[in-house]
């Protein structure tokens, strides 16, 4: 395992358990809305979980693998340009200590070493007869703690495919927890802050709770200070190290990136790309923050490929996930040695989560075979002139709807609507025979529904609508094109043309759908019954030859689905033994 991965593992299992550590502490302040007796009743299962000793070792080892590894992670760090978000990460996780250390010391600490009785009562007493100020601390040390955890399991779960689904719930509980606990936390402090007034009951608060003298005290609050001073030195260092590393790799070489449109980042070898890009103030997409798990960084490169560092196992299994090719890489996790490098960000600097699941290689462009549909309404044109807008886009809908499912039905891909016109694909990730059947079934369908449509628009409509389909199959460049939102995956080439002429010929031979005879050759169906027709098409040497038919609904149904051969085929099950 790599030292990276192993220190990202202990720091998620360290964050769990003083996470844990902190829901349920906040779970037995909740119970102050009840009593404080039921606090206090609370407080006794808390500690059976808590102060045994293996609980006590998991807890102190937690909380030091996890700030030491923070701290490394800090000085690790190329790039101090982080996104708010990340600061405030920092910033909450920073202020846990010094928030937090009296507490600790004062309770779970001054318990093990001095004996103290830290009831909640005493430690009300504590708080309120310190003043506001002690207060107010314990009431940033539970935001800052629970803050904090809560950002951590979101930028972790923000990458599960199920998390969409249950991040309601989830923000729900992270906001209400908090809430319940310190209006317990206020009430009851209120009401020991009455108490106080009663002597006697200080008398035997303080006798229970067994207090320390000042004299076994006085480590405790050496060990306080030692705690937030000793933070404090600690964050400087790191600072300082930074520094002077930075000074150290000035004397070295310079690595220097070229992105598209011009940018440029230098700057001494050390930093991971998209450290680079942050430095030079280049978008560049790290939903995960660079943790090498979304895979939104992700870079094409092209000069100075052959220098870069071969891929750690954890980022070869994040490229072999989203089925990249070997000049792709996460920005995240390439540290380029000295040297120019043609870099090419492959997502926009908006994506999100859901854009670093897994996609097949045409997402970022490849030529296949694929089988094209085209359809689109016979004198729509002249038919929206004699109505409302209203009704123009009501028709349109149930028509496009119509046509969609039809599509999908058949197994393809919606991938646009033109104005009163559909574009499909077939094959994205199939065989080309399976392709050209469904592209002719999808013509079947759309006929069918169609006629469906007419009828139940039979009020609404002069005269039933009419379409023309066109389907073609052969060669295609298929990849996602376009920009930030209206990013899309889609095709171009001459395939896309030709199904788009066979669609227009629909007029020319008064006929419902065209057919090439190449996607009914791909489809192995027999059409011999619909007549040909000869068609010149451009950057095509020979004559095209297409089956006309009149009526879509008469196209045969394709035959049982043979055995899929795409890169995404069920595998032949195992022979038995
Ligand atoms: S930023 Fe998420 S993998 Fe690089």
């Amino acid at each position: 395992m790599e030292t990276r991965d192993l220190f990202r593992i202990l720091r998620l299992w360290s964050g769990v358990v003083l996470f844990s550590y902190v829901t349920t502490h906040l779970l037995n302040h909740t119970l102050g809305l009840i009593s404080l007796g039921a606090m206090e009743q609370g407080a006794v299962l808390f500690k059976l979980l808590w102060y045994s000793p293996p609980a006590t070792l998991a807890l102190a080892g937690a909380f030091v693998i996890h700030v030491s590894l923070v701290f490394w992670s800090f000085y690790r760090r190329r790039s101090l340009k982080l996104r708010a978000s990340e600061w405030l990460q920092i910033a909450l996780g920073a202020s846990i200590v010094p928030l937090g250390a009296v507490h600790v010391i004062g309770t779970r600490v001054a318990h093990e070493f001095a004996g103290l009785q830290d009831s909640y009562a005493f430690v009300f007493f504590a708080l309120w007869y310190d003043g506001w100020i002690a207060v107010l601390k314990q009431f940033g040390l539970v935001i800052a703690a629970w803050t904090h955890g809560c950002i951590g399991l979101h930028m972790l779960w923000r990458l599960k495919p199920g998390y969409r689904r249950l991040q309601p719930l989830a923000f729900s509980i992270a906001l209400l927890l908090p809430v319940l606990a310190l209006i317990a936390f206020f009430q009851r402090g209120a009401e020991v802050a009455h108490l106080m007034h009663d002597r006697d009951w200080v008398q035997a608060l303080v006798t229970n709770a067994n207090v320390p003298s000042a004299e076994a005290a006085a480590p405790l609050f050496l060990a306080d200070d030692i705690v937030e001073w000793g933070f404090g030195v600690l964050l400087l260092g790191v600072l300082a190290a930074r520094l002077l590393r930075g000074l150290w790799e000035r004397r070295h070489g310079l690595v220097r990136l070229y992105y598209p449109d011009d940018g440029t980042a230098s700057g001494p070898a050390g930093p991971s790309i998209l450290e680079f890009s942050r430095l030079a103030g280049i978008p560049h997409a790290s939903v995960c923050g660079g943790r090498g798990r979304c895979s939104t960084c992700r870079v094409r490169i092209g000069r100075g490929r052959d220098r870069l560092p071969p891929p750690t196992p954890a980022e070869q299994k994040v490229l072999d996930r989203i089925g990249m090719p070997v000049h792709v890489r996460l920005a995240c996790q390439v540290h380029p040695p000295p040297g120019e490098y043609d870099v090419t960000p492959l997502l926009p600097a908006t994506a999100q989560a859901r854009d670093g699941f897994a996609r097949s290689s045409h997402h970022h462009g490849e030529e296949r075979e694929i089988a094209v549909l085209f359809a689109d309404i016979r004198g729509f044109t002249t038919m929206a002139e004699h109505r409302l807008p209203y009704d123009t886009v009501f028709v349109l809908n149930r028509y496009f709807r119509a046509m969609g499912e039809a599509i999908e039905r058949a197994g393809g891909h919606v991938d646009k609507f033109i104005g009163d016109g559909v574009m499909a694909l077939f094959g994205l990730d199939i065989d080309q025979q399976t392709a050209a059947r469904q592209a002719i079934d999808a013509a079947r369908r759309m006929a069918l529904a169609l006629d469906r449509l007419n009828e139940s628009l039979s009020g609404d409509l002069d005269l039933p609508l009419r379409i023309g389909i066109g389907v073609h199959i052969g060669q295609a460049i298929v990849g996602e094109l376009g920009y930030g939102a209206t990013r899309s995956l889609t095709a171009i080439g001459d395939t896309v043309n030709t199904a788009s002429r066979l669609e227009s010929l629909t007029k020319e031979y008064a006929c419902e759908v065209i057919v090439s005879d190449d996607a009914v050759a791909a489809a192995g169906m027999d059409l011999s019954e619909f007549p040909t027709h000869e068609i010149a098409v451009r950057g095509r040497s020979g004559l095209l030859v297409v089956r006309a038919i009149a009526d879509g609904a008469t196209l045969p149904e394709p035959p049982a689905a043979a055995p899929r051969q795409g890169r995404f085929a069920a595998r032949p099950a195992p022979a038995k033994a």
